[in-house]
């Protein structure tokens, strides 16, 4: 169970950042104030951070390298570290600015900017504390 939804992680974090980035690059074409098709960008990419949230909370329970390695002696080393209290803390946060620039989009005059500035932001976070050493090797 724990090597197929770390690959499930794993293959979805692709999807899920690739569908982030696509949204904030319809924001910043959206000329037309009228226009709506970043909207479209802006609910994938949604659905995906969501959907990888869920993955990551299982994955979270499965692996040895989440909630097993909560020690004092996982702290010492920082790859141990990034997965059992950076990577998910950090991510959580950004999915929460996601999901609080979307919403706020709908209420908002200019929807786009509320998706440009919070999405950037979390794509930030997201970006920083992803185990780029595991991931791409
Ligand atoms: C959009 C949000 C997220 C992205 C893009 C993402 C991406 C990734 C990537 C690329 C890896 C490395 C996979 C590999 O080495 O093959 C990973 C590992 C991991 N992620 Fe996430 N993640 C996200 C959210 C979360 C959340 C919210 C949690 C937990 C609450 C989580 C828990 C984990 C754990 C425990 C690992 C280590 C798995 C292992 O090596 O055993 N992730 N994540």
């Amino acid at each position: 169970m724990y090597p197929f939804i770390k690959s499930i992680h794993s293959y979805f974090a692709w999807a899920a950042l690739a569908l982030i980035i696509i949204a904030i690059i319809s924001t910043i074409l959206t000329k037309n104030k009228e226009s709506v098709s970043y909207k479209k960008w802006a609910f994938f990419g949604l659905m995906a951070v969501h959907i990888q949230l869920l993955i990551g909370l299982t994955l979270y329970f499965l692996s040895p390298f989440g909630l097993d390695n909560l020690s004092g002696d996982s702290m010492k080393d920082s790859f141990t570290r990034l997965l059992a209290i950076e990577h998910p803390f950090t991510n959580i946060v950004a999915i929460i600015l996601i999901t609080i620039g979307y919403s706020q989009s709908k209420k908002a005059e200019y929807g786009s900017k509320k998706i440009l500035v919070f999405y950037t932001i979390g794509l930030i976070l997201l970006l920083s504390r992803v185990p780029w050493s595991t991931w791409l090797s």
